[in-house]
């Protein structure tokens, strides 16, 4: 269903990448890509301009929406969000604009809607491709004559509106699909704000992890928590398909699992761990996937100039390690070090003995 919110604590957009508000989320971001967004979100913040957030799962479009919300000069009214997937069809209209005693069967008493809920603040219409046609022509009427009018009420209300819209999807090609109605689309895209993918972005994965590992190890009363060199190193090369979500959720993993002060690889999620995945890496949209010779390793758009020492050396292990079937005392003697120097190794890079013990391909 809908969730509403009322204001909430501001978080502070810090220009230098993190600020040591913890109290409510952050917005950390180092990357010249993060730097633009947050210097287009203090200048659009302050009009009344309806924003469109477009990106990925789990870049922080809500993060934003509230970051624009509070940057306002309604920052003080209220912030209501409503997640058009979440609300089952027949219920949409009813939810975003009320309705009067009797307008249907159950409706016994008079009811606002959303968007009368969100008068003088900012109504956020996540996942706005999901809103049937049928409300997407209402709320089109609702923005352009700023008055409301309850299902079933014949008296039309003035509501104050700052609309910010978000979407996964490609609207455009709904659009053209006549699956969003051209004239909304153009409507509710006066500015884009499009967040990038966090693999667009990998300088700020490890300044994110580091928040999120100070801010979970706070909360479950467990300060002083530090990576390893080299679980930062593979959290610093994975894709993160689910973005700043998925990081934010490995980190928590991390910390469950972990014991100790130091996060290792082995506590990190399997995805993160398995290099099968890495190899699956696109490249960032706009850049050709780089034209590496597709040796042994192939890792697309991943140049092994990029890496860190830890990552070629967990690498090279797993090579040798494959290529003698996972018996450790010769691959050992290929690489010239003690069989106890690389358990050593494999345990701090994720390759423990249940990998070994799994049989090498
Ligand atoms: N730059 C950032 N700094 C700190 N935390 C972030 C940042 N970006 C995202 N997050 C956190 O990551 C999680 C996902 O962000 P958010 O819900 O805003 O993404 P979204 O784009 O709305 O995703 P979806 O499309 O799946 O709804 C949240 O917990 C959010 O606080
Ligand atoms: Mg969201």
């Amino acid at each position: 269903m809908a969730q509403m919110t009322g204001a909430v604590r501001p978080p502070r957009i810090s220009q230098a990448g993190m600020s040591r508000d913890l109290l409510y989320k952050d917005i950390v971001g180092a990357s010249p890509k993060m730097q633009r967004i947050f210097r287009l979100v203090s200048k659009v913040a302050p009009t009344d301009s309806t924003v469109l957030l477009t990106g990925e799962s789990g870049t922080g479009k809500e993060l934003i929406a509230r970051s624009l919300h509070l940057q306002s000069r309604r920052a003080q009214g209220p912030f209501v969000a409503v997640n058009m997937g979440a609300i089952p069809e027949t219920l949409v209209e009813s939810e975003l604009f009320g309705y009067a005693r009797g307008a249907f069967t159950g409706a016994t008493v008079d009811r606002s809607g959303l968007v009368e809920e969100a008068d003088h603040g900012t109504i956020f219409l996540d996942e706005i491709g999901d809103m049937p046609l049928h409300t997407q022509v209402k709320l089109l009427r609702t923005l352009e004559s700023g008055e409301v009018r309850r299902l079933g009420d014949s008296t039309a209300r003035v509501v104050d509106l700052r609309v910010v819209a978000a979407t996964n999807r490609e609207l455009r090609a709904e659009v053209a699909a006549r699956r969003f109605r051209e004239d909304l689309f153009y409507r509710l895209n006066v500015v884009e704000i499009a967040l990038p993918a966090l693999r667009e972005r990998r300088e700020d994965i490890g300044l994110l992890a580091s928040y999120f590992l100070t801010r979970i190890s706070e909360r479950r009363g467990r300060r002083g928590l530090r990576f390893a060199p080299a679980a930062m190193a593979l959290l610093e090369r994975y894709d993160y398909p689910g973005n700043v979500r998925e990081l934010e959720n490995a980190i928590e993993h991390a910390v469950t699992l972990g014991e100790g002060r130091i996060i290792r690889p082995t506590d990190l999620p399997t995805a993160l761990r398995e290099p099968r995945l890495l190899a699956a890496r696109t490249p960032p949209a706009g850049e050709p996937a780089h034209d590496e010779p597709r040796g042994a390793a192939a890792h697309a758009g991943s140049p092994r100039e990029a890496w860190s020492l830890a990552e070629v050396e967990r690498e090279h292990i797993l090579t040798v390690l494959k290529r003698h079937r996972g018996n450790a005392s010769s691959a050992a003697r290929q690489l010239g070090i003690s069989r106890t120097t690389l358990w050593r190794k494999m345990r701090a890079y994720g390759l423990g003995r249940a990998r070994a013990g799994e049989g090498w391909p």
